[in-house]
């Protein structure tokens, strides 16, 4: 494939086939995703690979715990205020996922049940989770990690595998710790949910929004 088209292709999946992924195939993903650069070449991430039965608990776990009403509390801080700009992005994208979803904004109760399947990670049959130790300086362990990311994301597509990066994987760190055995000395980043994309889901296919260049780029000379 193509590097432009894959990156221009390459889109966030939320809805997956019935199917497993091969360990070996996520084998082969990471092997080559682990020549992504790093400050130093330090390469501070420590992944974590999840299929199968702990796959289905952990999915199961992430939910109850969100309907239990617990609050989401990520190693991470989450964001908690964007300036307008972004802010409308965010909006935009919610009203992509929800209109693909035919879900209205007033139907509180099916934008909590599409939570809660976020929550459920979309039913995908993998996730990868990304720790770091904690005794690295973080900034620059989470530029890392979001190359690493980006990476795997990117070859993961071109094996007609789809992706979605996702903050509600990492919402509740104490169960990840509990059901991955993840020691305290390490920061839970962001994880990634892996999967065959189901190709008739609309969920899939909603347009994406990109600003034009001249927003983002101040040319010098
Ligand atoms: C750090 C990070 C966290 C994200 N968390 C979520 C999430 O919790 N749920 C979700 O549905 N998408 C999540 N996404 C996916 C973004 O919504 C998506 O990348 C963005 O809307 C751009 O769309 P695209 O990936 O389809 O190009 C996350 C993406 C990133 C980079």
């Amino acid at each position: 494939m193509e590097l432009q088209e894959a990156i221009r292709n390459r889109r966030s999946i939320r809805q997956f086939l019935a199917k497993p992924v091969p360990q070996e195939l996520i084998r082969e993903i990471i092997t080559d995703s682990l020549w992504a650069p790093s400050w130093g070449n330090t390469q501070p991430w420590e992944i974590v690979v999840v299929s199968g039965e702990k796959m289905e608990e952990f999915k199961k776990k992430n939910e109850e715990t969100l309907l239990a009403g617990q609050a989401a509390q990520t190693d991470i801080p989450m964001p908690q205020v964007w300036p307008d700009a972004y802010l409308n992005r965010y909006k935009e994208l919610g009203k992509g996922v929800l209109s693909s979803l035919a879900i209205a904004r007033e139907d509180k109760e099916a934008r909590l049940l599409h939570f809660a399947r976020m929550f459920g990670l979309f039913d995908a049959p993998a996730v990868i989770l990304l720790t770091v130790d904690k005794e690295l300086s973080l900034e620059y362990a989470m530029l890392d990690i979001g190359i690493y990311l980006q990476t795997f994301c990117l070859l993961a597509h071109d094996k007609g595998l789809g992706t979605c990066i996702m903050a509600a994987i990492v919402s509740f760190p104490d169960l990840v710790r509990d059901l991955f055995a993840v020691p305290e000395t390490k920061t839970i980043v962001m994880g990634a949910i892996l999967g065959w994309p189901d190709p008739d889901a609309p969920v899939n296919h909603f347009e994406r929004q990109r600003g034009a260049i001249d927003e983002f780029v101040k040319w010098v000379k």
